[in-house]
């Protein structure tokens, strides 16, 4: 069968590289792509959702797997549904689980699934009479997308009354025009993934993420500085809590509400010392989550991702991941997440490719005259599998160490809390 994949990064190039190596495939498409998934997929310029439809039709593409968030949000999943074109990814109106904190938190009350206690606001005044007699640290969040920052978290009152004052004067542009105001949760987080087809879901798998730019998780928020996944992080009884607890319930309030969910449900949560709870949901895939989960999932994908598109989970085993430990490190441009300078040139990656063990997924790259440019602020995932995560690390940071790009950085310290 023939498969486009919709998207740019890392996430994509994981995807790609694992959906590449199924049996069933017999052509791959990528648009937009970069620069490592064109040495995988056939890379297609389709500048708008009619011209992904149109493609869809004119190619014979048996399943569409939509990558980010934007495009779900925007209901590209409605489209290429109502043409009849399998689809991996929620419809808009399920996509809210991402795209609106407000949407998210109101489902979590409704049906019971834990999450921090909160109240939602659309005007500054009562934001600020709240947030004045809330316990400390506060967590504020502008209710849209907000690429990952829309989150504050104060530590005095001062602070918060300021922070709301930036979030409704526009900081956030529309995001903002709503603010969620919640209970602060202590504990390690963890990422979270559930297929689902709109009636069962099924554990997919979690790892662990890095969001802070700094080594020993310190500086602001980034998309995600690096991965991690080993069998320990999810113990069986912890994945069973969470698909009861917070999945299933999740699952059967989307299809009360009329909006079933299909695609990938990924739960950020916080292991807290009353169990896990729900931090937010994305309606997608991780980035660099994935990378970690495709180097570690030893089924085919294709057949899971159909699964979903198709309605037959129920029908799936659990997928088998290996026993091994992965690892996934981000290079980013010298200045992430704030500015950096772009097309600076990457060299040395051949050689690193090379090294046993290592995968190397390529994220904001180009390819120009031969040169590999870096064009967005996460360039490179730097990733390796073996027996510990010990082993994994000294794998991942070995092939960063032959890779030539003086105008990057990475943190040298992911999987610090279990190697
Ligand atoms: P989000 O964009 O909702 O994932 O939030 C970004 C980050 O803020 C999370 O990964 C957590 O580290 C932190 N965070 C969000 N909500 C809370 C909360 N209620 N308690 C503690 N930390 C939080
Ligand atoms: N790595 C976090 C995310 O994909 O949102």
């Amino acid at each position: 069968m023939n498969i486009l994949i919709i998207g740019s990064g890392g996430r994509e190039h994981a995807l790609a590289w694992k959906i590449k190596q199924s049996p069933l495939v017999e052509k791959l498409y990528c648009s937009p792509a970069n620069a490592g998934i064109a040495q995988v997929a056939e890379v297609v310029e389709l500048k708008d959702h009619a011209a992904i439809v149109n493609f869809a039709k004119a190619a014979n593409i048996a399943l569409v797997v939509i990558g980010p968030e934007v495009p779900l949000v925007e209901g590209l999943a409605d489209k290429l549904r109502a043409e009849n074109i399998p689809t991996f990814g929620p419809s808009a109106n399920a996509a809210q689980l991402e795209g609106s904190k407000g949407f998210t938190k109101d489902l979590c009350k409704e049906f019971n699934i834990p999450t921090a206690a909160y109240a939602r606001f659309d005007a500054l005044e009562p934001a600020l009479a709240y947030a004045a007699k809330h316990p400390l640290p506060v967590v504020l969040k502008a209710d849209g997308l907000a690429a990952g920052k829309g989150v504050m978290i104060p530590t005095t009152h001062e602070e918060a009354a300021e922070n709301l004052r930036e979030i409704f004067g526009g900081k956030f542009g529309a995001a903002g025009a709503s603010v969620v105001i919640e209970e602060f949760m202590e504990g390690e987080e963890l990422s979270f993934f559930a297929l689902a087809d709109g009636e069962h879901a099924l554990a997919f798998g979690a790892a662990q993420d890095h969001k802070r730019v700094g080594e020993g998780d310190t500086g602001p928020n980034t998309g995600g500085m690096g991965t991690y996944a080993l069998d320990e992080l999810l113990p069986q009884a912890l994945e069973d809590t969470i698909m009861q607890s917070i999945i299933a319930p999740t699952m059967a309030g989307m299809k009360a509400r009329g909006m079933p969910f299909q695609g990938v449900l990924f739960a950020g949560l916080m292991l807290t010392k009353d169990g896990p709870k729900l931090i937010e949901y994305n309606a997608r895939f991780g980035d660099p989550e994935t990378q970690s989960l495709m180097l570690r999932l030893e089924s085919d994908v294709v057949p899971y991702l159909l699964a979903s598109a198709n309605g037959t989970l129920a029908s799936m085993p659990k997928p088998t991941i290996a026993k091994d430990a992965v690892i996934c490190v981000v290079m980013a441009a010298n200045g992430y997440p704030d500015a950096y300078e772009k097309n600076t040139v990457i060299r040395g990656l051949e050689k690193a490719a090379t090294l046993p063990d290592v995968q190397i997924f390529h994220a904001g790259t180009a390819e120009k005259n031969g040169e590999i440019l870096a064009i967005g602020g996460r360039a490179l995932n730097v990733c390796a599998r073996a027996k510990t995560l010990k082993e994994a690390q000294g794998k991942a940071y070995a092939a960063i160490d032959t890779i030539d790009w003086p105008q990057g950085f990475c943190r040298r310290d992911i999987g610090w809390r279990r190697a």
